[in-house]
């Protein structure tokens, strides 16, 4: 008899099917038993009847307890009367082992608790739905990024250097060579790949030492980050446009029924559609002032000091909200204050106070998924810069080089999978869009 997994099981219509999986739930009404079977691919509604099967088997199922592992054999049947659901008719059970007392029961549980049994809660419906979604984003990307010319380039981990402020990283002992640091951004490394490929792109884990307990940040994060030749700011932004509505087109296709699962209200994915809002940085702050949206901030002293937003400033998660308020898209920040943001950013030609960055907000205020800039691509300025920010010029003089030997201009960005996961997903907090979420109070499981 034919194994087959539950998210096809509408090709098998009046077949006698086996499926393999755990028990989620079960009701019994005297003479009639309903299991729930889940395989990781969906769940089925089962339905055992008394006189159908044999005594053994009514009893094996009598004794089934929440995720105990079983073999099911059964016949597919359409529902009565809800269209697109199917049950299965269940003639045979094998059990392979009766699980011991369930600790996450069909009823709420506090966020701590499951964060705790996070190996055993991504088994509920809702959570390995968000695990399926950020599969297909993941696997959006790479599409993208492989139709349209983007060679992967995989970046290392240990580094040598700071790639995003010194402050929050994570330092490690490497041998008989001293320090080595986790990669905050793949982006310095990428920028040589652009120059040896053309366009590149690297996914992969980077990590942050931000001691904060935001709904946003994690200390372990994936992020994705293209890098081109020749491309300038604009060139950067139309790219972006681009790929965010691939990525977000294709997950709505493809996961309808995981976002309907989780109870996405998907009207306003449907509208990420090119193009894109683009304001400067200037026009984001005259909105924070129109709206009256202050800057709240500790003084040395410990006191709470707020005023209006003054220019310069990066925003925080209020200001983010505030300026996406009026969009129903993804908004593209752009020329933001130099002091603000990255060494490596180009400064603009028409105004030296002003970094060639662009982050993107997402809509519905989940904030900074995307940040991007164009690079500087000018040996002498470049130097200038590592000086200024303090760093150690030895171990910038490879990145330097690309300056040395054939600059161009060459522009990328950096995509949070995580951030993208909580937005298109909806979540109230980043923990749930990685299966084990790193974040300062947890490391465990
Ligand atoms: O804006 P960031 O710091 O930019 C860079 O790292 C550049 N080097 C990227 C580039 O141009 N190649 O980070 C990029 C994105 C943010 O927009 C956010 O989505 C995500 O990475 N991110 C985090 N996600 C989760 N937790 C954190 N602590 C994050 N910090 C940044
Ligand atoms: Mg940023």
């Amino acid at each position: 008899m034919q194994r087959i997994f539950i998210n096809k099981i509408s090709e098998y219509v009046n077949q006698e099917v086996t499926v393999k999986g755990w028990l989620y739930n079960i009701r019994s009404s005297g003479k009639i038993m309903f299991p729930e079977i889940r395989d990781g691919s969906g769940i089925i509604p089962g339905v055992v009847v008394k006189s159908a099967v044999s005594e053994k088997i009514w009893e094996d199922f009598s004794k089934l307890t929440q995720e105990s592992s079983i073999i099911v054999k059964g016949t597919v049947s359409k529902h009565p009367k809800k269209e697109n659901v199917y049950e299965l008719q269940i003639s045979d059970l094998e059990i392979l082992q009766i699980a011991e007392p369930y600790p996450i029961s069909l009823k709420d549980h506090g966020p701590e608790f499951l964060m705790e049994k996070r190996h055993l809660w991504m088994r509920s419906p809702n959570q390995a739905s968000i695990l399926r979604i950020r599969n297909e984003i993941i696997q959006s990307i790479r599409e993208y990024m492989y139709n349209n010319g983007f060679i992967l380039f995989d970046t290392p981990i240990f580094t040598p250097n700071a790639c995003e402020g010194t402050s929050t990283l994570f330092e490690t002992e490497y041998f008989k060579l001293g320090k080595a640091y986790l990669s905050q951004s793949g982006q310095l490394y990428a920028e040589a790949g652009a120059f040896a490929l053309g366009k590149v792109y690297t996914l992969g884990p980077t990590f942050r030492a931000e001691n904060s307990m935001t709904r946003r940040h994690l200390t372990e994060f994936w992020m994705m980050e293209p890098e081109m030749a020749f491309y300038d700011i604009e060139d950067n932004m139309d790219l972006i446009e681009d790929f965010l509505e691939y990525v977000v087109q294709r997950v709505l296709i493809n996961c309808k029924s995981e976002l309907e699962q989780i109870g996405r209200d998907i009207s306003k994915l449907q509208n990420v559609k090119k193009p894109f809002p683009r304001i400067t940085y200037d026009e984001a702050v005259e909105i924070l002032r129109k709206k009256d949206i202050a800057l709240i901030r500790k003084t040395e002293s410990g006191e709470e000091e707020i005023k209006p937003f003054p220019w310069g400033e990066d925003f925080g998660a209020p200001h983010e909200e505030a300026i996406v308020e009026s969009y129903d898209k993804p908004v593209m920040v752009h020329r933001w204050p130099a002091e603000a943001k990255s060494f490596y950013m180009k400064r603009d030609p028409a105004n030296p106070k002003i970094a060639l960055g662009v982050d993107v907000l997402a809509p519905e205020g989940f904030g900074e998924i995307i940040g991007g800039s164009q690079r500087e691509d000018d040996f002498d300025e470049l130097k200038k810069r590592i000086i200024e920010h303090k760093l150690p010029l030895e171990e910038f003089q490879w990145y330097l080089d690309l300056r040395r030997y054939g600059s161009v201009p060459h522009s990328g960005f950096g995509l949070g999978i995580e951030r993208m996961v909580n937005w298109i997903c909806n979540l109230d907090n980043i923990r749930e869009a990685i299966p084990f979420a790193r974040r300062p109070n947890r490391i465990t499981p």
